[in-house]
Formats: structure tokens, C-alpha cells, sequence
């Protein structure tokens, strides 16, 4: 069996070294956010607690989905990297990608500090044409297949997209001998499927990337972005059904049945049992509160 955990959007706060001239346009009006409303919808003593609780939780891979940070500020990034290794994750058990959080400036995207402050949690085993994104990491029976659905969009939304490009190399990279032969999880930050409207907060390419999926296949999908627990299912080929599974946010303070939490998968096989670990605001530990086995469908 093996014992997949998934956190996600931790919205780390950290504003250490920044410069007044970092707040302009989406930052600005990001930080802003933060001031006034995401101090409180996102809390840094749940995330930490969350860390300790994943610490003595048995696990052989962590995958991080995104939006380590609110501002993308290379501050966010160093603390949530800091989290990480608090937690006692090494860089080869452990695997990050970025939300559209981490999205949020073109020049930052353009230099890349995102993918060189988590590069030794990115080192891949299958990487297409040198590109970046998507890549996988071949552990035991199981691939993790990663892709990037975040690009600074220009606009106050939060929607994502994969691409022309990377659907391509998706594509190739799912069917590829060594990756194929394994239980192939795709971790991406945004649903591929629309579980809340409106358009500006969602994948804007989930279409393509549902035919890329209904061709190729993929054992299970997991992805964030929308802090709260989500379950759906795609065609893939052969009448299979593919399950997607979206976790919480890390740090969010909200309602109980949204509240900071993650996600353990345990692979045996084709079967996959999903459990939710959740703050328990009365003991103020970390219980869990769901239990979903997945098993092999055909429809
Ligand atoms: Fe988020
Ligand atoms: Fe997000």
C-alpha cells in the first residue's frame, strides 16, 4: 500500500524582505485582500498544527497543490518551504506545484523563483522537451503526474489554464511506457471539472483536458484551489471512470466542514481509500472526518 498525503492551498503569510514598489496592480489589490479578509479566512496556528499532525502521520509522498503563498512574494514561498521541512518531508518524498496564487506577477512567473526555490521538489524522472511542466516522479507502482494549471492572468480572476502546449506533452507524458505501467496520479491545482461557477474562478481548458484524460487515462486526479472537500469523476477510456478528488485549504478558518484539513490516499492496487483529517476546534487537534473507498469503476 501506499500512503499518498495531499495539502493544499496554504495561503502562507510572510511579507519579510518585501519592498513597497512589490505592491503594484494584482499585488496590490492582493495584499490588500489579505489585510482585510484572508487574515482571518486563513490562519497561520491551523497551518502549523496541521504540520505537526502530518509529522506523525506514516506517509511515503507529500504533494503540495498550490497556492503556497497569497502574493507570490519569494517571503511566502521561503516560509512555506520552511514549513515543509519543519514537517520532516525530504525533497525526494515530497512534491509541489504552484496555485494561481503563486501565479500572481508575470515578471516572477517569467523568472522562474517559484521553480528554483521548490527545484528539489520538483526533480523529475519524466520531463517532455525540457519543459518545465508537466513532469512525473516514478515512486514504487505510482507515478505522480504534475502539471501547471496557473499563469498570471492579467485580470483579478482566479482562473487557470493548461494549454495547447502542456495538454500535448500531458498527453504524451500519461501514455509514456515507464508511467503508464504505474497508478498514475495527475496533480494539478485547479478542478478539471466545474463543481461552482463563475468561469473566472475555474480551468478554463477543463474540456480539453477532460479529452486528454477520456484518450489517455489517468488512475486518480487530485487537485486544490477551491478550499473545500470536492469528489467527481471523468469518462477515461475503456468506459473507465477516473475520480478526482479535491482537498481543502491547509489554513482555513471557516466553517467545520471546511476548515484546515488534508488528505491521505492509500493505494493498494486500483482500490484507493480517502481519508480527511480535519481541526477539530474543541480538542484542537486534527481528527479524521471522512472515510471514501474508491474502487475500480466501469460504466
Ligand atoms: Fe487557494
Ligand atoms: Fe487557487
Amino acid at each position: 500500500m501506499f500512503r499518498l498525503a495531499h495539502v493544499t492551498d496554504l495561503h502562507v503569510r510572510n511579507f519579510a524582505g518585501a519592498r513597497v514598489r512589490d505592491f503594484f496592480g494584482k499585488r496590490a489589490i492582493g495584499a490588500l485582500n489579505l489585510a482585510l479578509i484572508r487574515r482571518r479566512k486563513h490562519r497561520m496556528d491551523l497551518l502549523a498544527a496541521l504540520g505537526e499532525d502530518l509529522r506523525a502521520r506514516p506517509r511515503d509522498h507529500l504533494v503540495v497543490s498550490g497556492d503556497l503563498g497569497n502574493v507570490s512574494l519569494l517571503s511566502e514561498w521561503r516560509a512555506a518551504r520552511s514549513w515543509i521541512e519543519r514537517i520532516g518531508a525530504s525533497v525526494d518524498n515530497t512534491t509541489v506545484i504552484p496555485g494561481n496564487h503563486d501565479a500572481y506577477v508575470k515578471e516572477v512567473v517569467l523568472s522562474g523563483a517559484f521553480e528554483q526555490i521548490f527545484a528539489a521538489y520538483q526533480r523529475a524522472d519524466v520531463r517532455l522537451e525540457a519543459e518545465t511542466y508537466p513532469f512525473a516522479r516514478l515512486r514504487g507502482e505510482i507515478a505522480l503526474v504534475c502539471a501547471n494549471t496557473c499563469l498570471p492572468t492579467g485580470d483579478l480572476g482566479a482562473w487557470g489554464r493548461v494549454g495547447e502546449a502542456q495538454l500535448r506533452r500531458l498527453e504524451a507524458l500519461l501514455a509514456a511506457p515507464e508511467v503508464r505501467a504505474r497508478f498514475r496520479v495527475l496533480c494539478i491545482h485547479h478542478a478539471p471539472v466545474m463543481h461552482r461557477p463563475p468561469e473566472t474562478r475555474n480551468l478554463c481548458d477543463r474540456a480539453k483536458l477532460a479529452e486528454v484524460l477520456g484518450r489517455v487515462g489517468a488512475e486518480l486526479v487530485v487537485h486544490g484551489h477551491d478550499h473545500r472537500d470536492e469528489f467527481a469523476e471523468l469518462p477515461g477510456p475503456d468506459g473507465h471512470r477516473i475520480p478526482i478528488v479535491g482537498a481543502g485549504s491547509a489554513s482555513y478558518a471557516g466553517a467545520a466542514d471546511r476548515c484546515s484539513r488534508y488528505n491521505l490516499y492509500q493505494i493498494d492496487g486500483p482500490r484507493v481509500e480517502v481519508l480527511t483529517y480535519a481541526h477539530d476546534t474543541e480538542t484542537g487537534s486534527f481528527r479524521e472526518v471522512r472515510r471514501r473507498t474508491i474502487a475500480p469503476a466501469v460504466s
